[in-house]
């Protein structure tokens, strides 16, 4: 059985009296949640649970629509990344390209499921909608880099070259 922290007392006090903060400066607190959760991303580097819920209450809304919209926007992470984060686009064009087998080497050869983060905490994996660079399709991006015309043994690449960069290679 999972279980599902909402305890925010144990949030880093500073970042949510930034939050808490940046909500009181919104004219219409109740109607900028993608906003707000931009803002919390920014704080956090992540939404957990407990950040969504300290959310709902401060903008007084359900814990279930916060929830819904974190996990309808792929932008948003509600697990904590990993260090590098591995981003394969399936938007109609990458995915006509095969985008759909460099995702699958990617978490096969890092043995996670999409969302998870590796046991070394270094690479987690997810998909993304279109992010506007049809034209290199299959696209990867790995923070700001991009990957154009990606291919299985170029998501084996990727996975060493970043690996090799923790080591000072
Ligand atoms: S569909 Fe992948 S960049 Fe547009």
């Amino acid at each position: 059985m999972t279980t599902i922290d909402l305890d925010y007392s144990t949030l880093d006090q500073t970042k949510l009296d930034d939050l808490t903060a940046y909500i009181d400066s919104l004219e219409h607190p109740e109607e900028s949640l993608i906003h707000v959760l931009h803002r919390a991303q920014k704080l956090f580097g992540y939404i957990p649970y407990n950040v969504q819920f300290f959310v709902a209450k401060t903008l007084k809304i359900g814990a279930a629509r916060v929830n819904g919209v974190v996990s309808f926007y792929s932008f948003f992470n509600e697990q904590k990344p990993g260090k590098y984060t591995i981003s394969v686009c399936m938007g109609t064009a990458c995915y006509v390209r095969g985008a759909e087998k460099v995702l699958q080497k990617l978490l096969e050869k890092l043995e996670i499921n999409k969302g998870d983060v590796t046991e070394d905490g270094l690479f987690s994996v997810k998909d993304v909608r279109c992010i506007g660079a049809c034209g290199l399709a299959p696209v990867v991006t790995v923070g700001e880099k991009v990957y154009g015309h990606a291919t299985e043994d170029m998501a084996l690449d990727i996975i060493d070259k970043y690996r090799g960069d923790l080591d000072g290679n």
